[in-house]
């Protein structure tokens, strides 16, 4: 009995978290009540990667709960393109599916923040009602190159366009109140050897290219919690360096939110903590072991794991599980897939049209290209996402009202049945991390020289998917296959000859190769990967149901060879039976590398990334442009004015001449006067999209450029340069545009 009393008093007497007592809650924890709140509960997936059944079955990690201080797990769950846990669950007929969003690329060529913004509300709700505390996203790191295998994860070459729609995003999924995890934070810009490779470049590329991004979206949105990446940053882990993750992110930039480790990454849990980043996850026992014996052995402050886990409480009041919200496990997934199929509209980029669109749906369409009946929605790995269906462009077509010519109908449905996706083991046993081999092109020229007798035009799919674990190989991936140039040759050839047009659809993760074919196409249409409802975007943009208004967030140049990272970038090929992630596992955290883009990557283009490349140095055209994209209707700029009042306020008149309603994208970019700073011709300071503009209707967008956003990295600070810069709205990075200057004195 006296047990009992005491028992009573004691845990009468023992406070249990709230948002206000963290201070005295720290004081009050064991060491190693520290140290499991740090170090994650682990995952079954291979070598960490994320999947754990903690809370929520399919989620990627969680926290330990201390139960004597009332403090629970919090459940962390991937991805960019929605919210990625398992579907279905042992004992019951429920089943856990979730919206399939366009991929990160798709939301940054909306050029649409608002629209960026719906989709994270839809996706933090479903985030919410599952049960998670945190979305491991947005990604935004740099497209560099265009072969690294999780650039449809990342918004840009750009980082101001990264930025704000990484911002919105942010916003929009903790309007919910859940959490994000803008990763990877840095340069984790390749696949191969991710875990290992050592990116060396300039502090002004840093700064100015791979961490702005970061910066802009930090400031702007205060996502709850940042994911370091796998890399090292000049020779330094990027989950180990404290002049990134407490100097930069938290001195220069006042993060206030909570640093997570990438899943498995880094290796010095000391290290890690004392730099600043205070969740280790997935978690293990030997990362819990190391830091209670760091500290005791001297190595590890306790003061730093204190900071640590105040961080940790922090995020952890902050979440549905410490609220003990009762989440449904049933949002409106009807609801959100229209958000879905909203975002993909604008994200849609017309790269070409002769005279070809918009098509239908009266008359016979012809359809071909093995992906017009296996629609990609979106990546593979950890950005992939359970979703409950996806529309591909057949169901697409007919739902819009189009007839199928039923001779290429017929054969594709029954060929596809044989030919559905074949996952290639191309290394080891998680498919999940490997390209999917894609169905052969094989029809015969029987049908379409009948189909180019009886249909009015052709429409021909072009199908790419890649992902996390791997880069992509340049010529079975960034490279049209043989199958497939022979296809829309013999498709070109026999409709061209009746006088019919053909429409090439890009159903891509990522860029590919355009010099050799596009000739063959009347009209290009680059759709991405769109999400659930693809077929649906994709015909009512054909038909000219949605006008499109995507613009590139990134440059297609007109080979591989032209671009600036081509020379430091790995070239990976598919014969290879090995897990690119892991290529060069050295003992511990050797430092002396010595495999060029492999142990390490040269970022010698320096600033000169994309456009700023091509802009400034290139010798060559490029085949599109940054922020090129086409409309069925027309539009004027006019009345452009800069006001200087401490930030610079630029508004431009847009007026839709044309015969189609429409949104237009104005860009603004600033040209620096270079003397003095070598400096790139134009970079992006600012853009806008209009509402929707009726024929003959006008409206003035808004930018705002604020004078420090002109600077550059020197000597280790930001610094304006004096002279005259030119504001120009523009059309695209190659575009003169509307011009107007501004001087900067002393
Ligand atoms: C992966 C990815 C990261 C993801 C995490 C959890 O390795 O790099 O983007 O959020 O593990 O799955």
């Amino acid at each position: 009995m006296l047990t009992l009393i005491l028992a009573a008093a004691i845990s009468a007497a023992t406070p249990v978290l709230r948002e206000d007592n963290i201070p005295e809650i720290v004081s009050l924890l064991t060491l190693e009540e520290k140290a499991a709140i740090l170090v994650g509960c682990g995952s079954t997936a291979f070598d960490g990667i994320g999947r754990n059944d903690v809370g929520v079955k399919g989620s990627a990690g969680a926290t330990h709960a201390i139960p004597r201080l009332g403090i629970p797990s919090i459940i962390f769950a991937d991805g960019p393109a929605g919210l990625r846990i398992d579907p279905v669950r042992p004992g019951t007929d429920k089943t856990f599916y979730c919206t399939g969003f366009p991929i990160g690329t798709m939301l940054a060529s909306t050029w649409n923040t608002d629209i960026v913004r719906e989709v994270g509300g839809a996706m933090g709700n479903e985030v919410l009602e599952y049960g998670v505390d945190v979305l491991l996203a947005p990604g935004v790191n740099i497209h560099r190159n265009p072969l690294c295998g999780r650039n449809f994860e990342y918004y840009s070459e750009d980082p101001l366009l990264a930025g704000e729609i990484a911002a919105a995003y942010i916003s929009g999924v903790q309007s919910n109140g859940v959490g994000t995890s803008i990763k990877h934070f840095a340069l984790n810009n390749q696949e191969l050897n991710r875990l290992h490779n050592d990116a060396r470049v300039s502090p002004r590329a840093m700064r100015e290219i791979y961490l702005k991004a970061f910066e802009i979206a930090v400031r702007k949105a205060q996502p709850w919690t940042l994911m370091s990446s796998y890399n090292y940053i000049n020779g330094t882990h990027a989950s180990e360096a404290p002049w990134l993750l407490t100097d930069i992110l938290r001195g220069d930039w006042g993060f206030r939110g909570v640093v997570v480790t990438d899943w498995g990454g880094g290796y010095d849990t000391a290290a890690q903590i004392h730099a600043g980043n205070d969740l280790i996850q997935s978690g293990s026992d030997s990362r819990y072991n190391a830091l209670i014996q760091a500290v005791k052995d001297g190595r590890l402050s306790i003061e730093d794991v204190d900071a640590c886990v105040t961080r940790a409480l922090e995020l952890i009041v902050k979440c549905p599980s410490f609220k003990g919200y009762s989440h449904s496990d049933d949002p409106d997934l009807e609801a959100h897939a229209q958000v879905c199929r909203k975002a993909a509209d604008e994200g849609v980029i017309m790269l070409k049209n002769d005279g070809a669109l918009p098509a239908g749906p009266d008359g016979v369409t012809a359809l071909l290209g093995v992906t017009s009946y296996d629609f990609i929605a979106g990546g593979t790995g950890s950005g992939d996402v359970h979703r409950p269906y996806v529309v591909d462009l057949q169901q697409g077509l007919a739902d819009g009202g189009f007839t199928l010519e039923p001779g290429l109908d017929g054969f594709y449905s029954k060929y596809m049945d044989d030919e559905r996706w074949r996952c290639r083991m191309i290394d080891g046993n998680n498919s999940w991390v490997i390209d999917r081999e894609r169905p052969i092109e094989a029809v015969p020229d029987s049908l379409i020289e009948r189909a180019a007798q009886t249909a009015d035009r052709a429409f021909v799919t072009i199908g790419r998917v890649f992902g996390e674990g791997k880069d992509r190989d340049l010529h079975y991936s960034y490279m049209l296959q043989d199958r497939e140039l022979e296809l829309l040759r013999k498709t070109a050839d026999a409709f061209h000859a009746q006088g019919k047009k053909v429409t090439v659809i890009l159903n891509v993760g990522g860029v590919v190769e355009m010099e050799s074919w596009q000739k063959l196409a009347d009209a290009i249409v680059l759709c991405w990967q769109p999400g659930e409802e693809g077929g649906h975007t994709v015909a009512a943009v054909l038909c000219g149901g949605v006008n499109p208004s995507g613009r590139l967030p990134m440059t297609i140049s007109r080979c591989y060879e032209d671009e600036p990272s081509a020379p430091n970038f790995p070239r990976v090929f598919e014969d290879k039976p090995f897990n690119y992630s892991f290529y060069r596992r050295l003992e511990g955290n050797k430092k002396d590398y010595t495999v060029k883009d492999i142990d390490y990557t040269d970022y010698a283009e320096d600033i000169y990334v994309g456009y700023r490349y091509f802009g400034t140095k290139a010798r060559n055209a490029v085949a599109y442009p940054f922020g090129y994209g086409l409309s069925y209707t027309t539009f004027r700029w006019s009345n452009m004015t800069v006001k200087s009042s401490g930030v610079y306020l630029v508004s431009v008149t847009v007026t839709n001449t044309g015969k189609a309603a429409g949104k237009d994208v104005v860009e603004l970019y600033v040209a620096a006067p270079g003397r003095s700073i070598d400096k790139p011709s134009r970079e992006l300071k600012a853009f806008a999209k209009t509402p929707l503009l009726q024929p003959g209707e006008s409206c003035t967008v808004e930018m705002t450029v604020p004078a420090e956003s002109l600077a550059s990295w020197e000597e280790q600070c930001w610094t304006v340069e004096k002279g005259r810069y030119r504001f120009i709205a523009a059309r695209h990075a190659a575009d003169k545009g509307l011009k107007s200057s501004v001087r900067i004195r002393d």
